[in-house]
């Protein structure tokens, strides 16, 4: 076996073939998540831009919760990099010259650690309920503004997307064969079962909360830069 077909098996190699609609378009994506990582709103009329929050210290780590996510992982494996291809697929991509190793890859390797970034995922989320009851309070009064709606908007896909993940529901219901054989089993079960219907929506929320969190920093950019979208319902 000669040193790039050993490379090609470490490796999504197809990264490197011609596709350039898809890598322009990967490309606009991270120069946008760079400029809105290293250039945050920071605060802005009583809001916090979630970016800027206590967030942002460990932003890698969410980071990549996020790219390692199933939901995520099934689209740029099967659109990127084109290997493996879905199941159903009779060659899952072998026709490209590459065979499937299950999960042995570097790739799939660093991938499987998405369980422990899990943690980081759950312990960044009171941070954007933090920053919605900061907006709450506004020039000494309490203000309900539209701009607090959809930070909660955002905080409240960001849980639903990191309590419907894949590892939390092996964290929630995995370790126990039977639950009517263990004390308190029916409760974990009630529990399980209603992470198991979350769970059921999990890719939705992956994408709804992605779009949620670049629509926050866009609103308060937008405010910052002058437009007025900011409606107050409530003022006292
Ligand atoms: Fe998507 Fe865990 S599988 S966040």
């Amino acid at each position: 076996m000669g040193l790039r077909s050993d490379w090609k098996y470490l490796l999504p190699y197809e990264l490197l073939e011609p596709n350039w609609r898809l890598w322009s378009f990967v490309a606009v994506l991270a120069v946008g998540f760079w400029a809105v990582v290293a250039f945050p709103v920071a605060q802005f009329a009583g809001y916090i831009d979630p970016f800027y929050s206590p967030t942002v210290l460990i932003v890698p780590l969410p980071g990549v919760f996020r790219l390692t996510c199933y939901a995520y992982r099934k689209d740029y494996h099967r659109h990127l990099f084109k290997h493996p291809q879905g199941c159903s697929n009779a060659d899952r991509g072998e026709a490209a010259g590459r065979k499937y190793t299950g999960e042995r890859n570097a790739v799939f390797q660093l991938e499987n650690f998405h369980r422990y970034f899990l943690y980081a995922g759950i312990a960044i989320l009171p941070f954007f309920y933090y920053d919605f009851g900061y907006s709450l309070v506004y020039s000494g009064q309490f203000v309900l503004r539209l701009g607090s709606l959809v930070l909660l908007a955002n905080a409240l896909m960001l849980t639903g997307w990191t309590l419907s993940c894949h590892a939390f529901r092996h964290l929630v219901g995995g370790n126990i064969d039977c639950y009517s054989c263990v004390a308190a089993g029916n409760a974990r079960k009630g529990i399980y079962d209603k992470q198991s219907w979350l769970n059921s929506h999990h890719e939705a929320l992956a994408w709804i909360s992605l779009l949620t969190i670049v629509f926050v920093d866009l609103y308060l950019r937008g405010l910052a830069a002058g437009l007025p979208i900011d409606v107050t319902f409530l003022r006292f």
